[in-house]
């Protein structure tokens, strides 16, 4: 005889957890399965141990989806700050850092106990180290094989994340289920995730590994203003990372090093009251030390006098640093993206419930939705607002 459940949602993460919390509240029989030997292993890791569990200004405009409007309707429900309430009403201390970003004071591990917690009192079962061998749809309902034996279940939640760090457990089951049934999946590629650059690019930038600056990185309209990090492999920084997701093969991005600063206009001031600097010397007022001279040497100007150089000359050097164009090869994958964009076609779910219109009692919640959240918090609250939905509805 099979087991029966009410509920079955495959993925004890953030977005699964949260739907088990809300389901079981109502009264539903929850079970939720997991591969994995521990519940909310992203959690854990997440904004380096402390969680960035929310954006206090999330909405709508964080967001990346093929269908822009689609996760309106789940934010409006539940919000930064009923996710900040619950946080709160456990006792854990946090605090915002720049840019609307909540972290816990202590540990990530308050979250996910939290959230056990939560689940434990609402009465929704856990099941670790399960594998999901098959799933079919019965009259109704469906049926759910795992290594632990058949369960049957009227409604199923797959909130088994995206491909992002397959060395913690993700799988792209999502994406195999919503094929099985017909639910077309937006093309999937890493996201927030370091940027790859050529051979004879990393030659030439070779000596600035390590160095850090605050930038503004653009392309198209997209434009994101934090710090820039080059590595030993590309470019990293939060700014990169968000750009990242904009980003497509061939592409070009632009970096603004400074912006606050105009430096054409700092390099020409020097040169009336201090031609006999180097502009390497100037520079290095303003930049890292290591980029001031990789941008003078790019310039040639390395040996000159400020006095000695032309507007056109200064225009130009300042042009390379506040205008600087690279063309990154790749990205550095899977294996270190945060999150993967794209996913479920949400033109195929109910915003206000996750469930897919053609099959009734399947809904998608979290990051196998094709909703890819800005870097800052916007990823764990889309897993809150879509687990949270699915949760009243189920
Ligand atoms: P999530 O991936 O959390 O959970 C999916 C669950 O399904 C896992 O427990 C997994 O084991 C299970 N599973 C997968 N395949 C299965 C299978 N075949 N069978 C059974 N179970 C299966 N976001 C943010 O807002 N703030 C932050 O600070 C960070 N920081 C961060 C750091 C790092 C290093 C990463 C990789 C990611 C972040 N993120 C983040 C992103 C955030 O972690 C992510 O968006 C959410 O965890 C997504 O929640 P889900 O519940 O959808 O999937």
């Amino acid at each position: 005889m099979a087991e029966k459940q009410d509920v079955v949602i495959i993925g004890a993460g953030a977005a699964g957890m949260m739907c088990a919390i809300e389901a079981a509240k109502r009264g539903r029989r929850v079970l939720v399965l997991d591969h994995a030997k521990a519940p909310g292993e992203k959690i854990r890791i997440s904004g380096g141990g402390r969680c960035n569990f929310t954006n206090i200004d999330a909405g709508p405009k964080n967001f990346l989806s093929e269908n822009p409007h689609f996760c309106k309707s789940a934010l409006s429900r539940y919000g930064p700050q009923d996710f900040l309430a619950l946080v709160e009403r456990h006792g854990i201390a946090w605090h915002e850092k720049a840019l609307g970003q909540l972290f816990c004071n202590h540990s990530a591990k308050d979250i996910v106990q939290m959230l056990l917690s939560e689940m434990k009192q609402a009465g929704a079962i856990l099941r670790l180290e399960t594998a999901i061998s098959a799933v079919e749809k019965l009259s109704s309902g469906f049926r759910v094989t795992t290594s632990g034996g058949t369960i049957e279940t009227a409604s199923l939640v797959v909130a088994s994340g995206g491909k992002s760090i397959p060395k913690m457990g993700a799988t792209g089951l999502a994406y195999r289920l919503a094929e099985q049934f017909g639910l077309p999946v937006v093309e999937t590629r890493p996201a927030l995730v370091p940027l790859t650059l050529d051979p004879a690019q990393l030659e030439r930038l070779g000596a600035l590994a390590g160095v850090a600056a605050d930038a503004e990185v653009r392309l198209g309209k997209a434009a994101f203003r934090e710090a820039v990090l080059v590595t030993h492999r590309g470019l990293s920084g939060p700014a990169i990372l968000q750009i990242s997701s904009y980003w497509r093969e061939g592409a070009e991005i632009v970096l603004r090093l400074m912006p606050d600063v105009d430096i054409a206009a700092a390099l020409k001031a020097m040169r009336r009251t201090n031609g006999r600097q180097a502009p390497q010397t100037v520079l290095a007022d303003m930049l890292p030390r290591r980029l001031a001279h990789f941008f003078a040497e790019e310039a040639r100007v390395t040996g000159r006098m400020l006095a000695d150089l032309s507007d056109r000359a200064i225009d130009a050097l300042a042009a390379s640093v506040q205008a600087w164009r690279l063309k990154p090869a790749g990205s550095e994958g899977y294996r270190t993206a945060e999150v993967t964009l794209g996913g479920v076609d949400t033109r195929k779910l109910d915003s206000r419930t996750m469930q897919a219109r053609q099959v009734p009692g399947l809904y998608f919640v979290g990051e196998c939705v094709d909703v890819t959240g800005w870097l800052g918090g916007y990823n764990f609250q889309w897993a809150w607002a879509s687990g949270f939905v699915a949760g009243q509805a189920v």
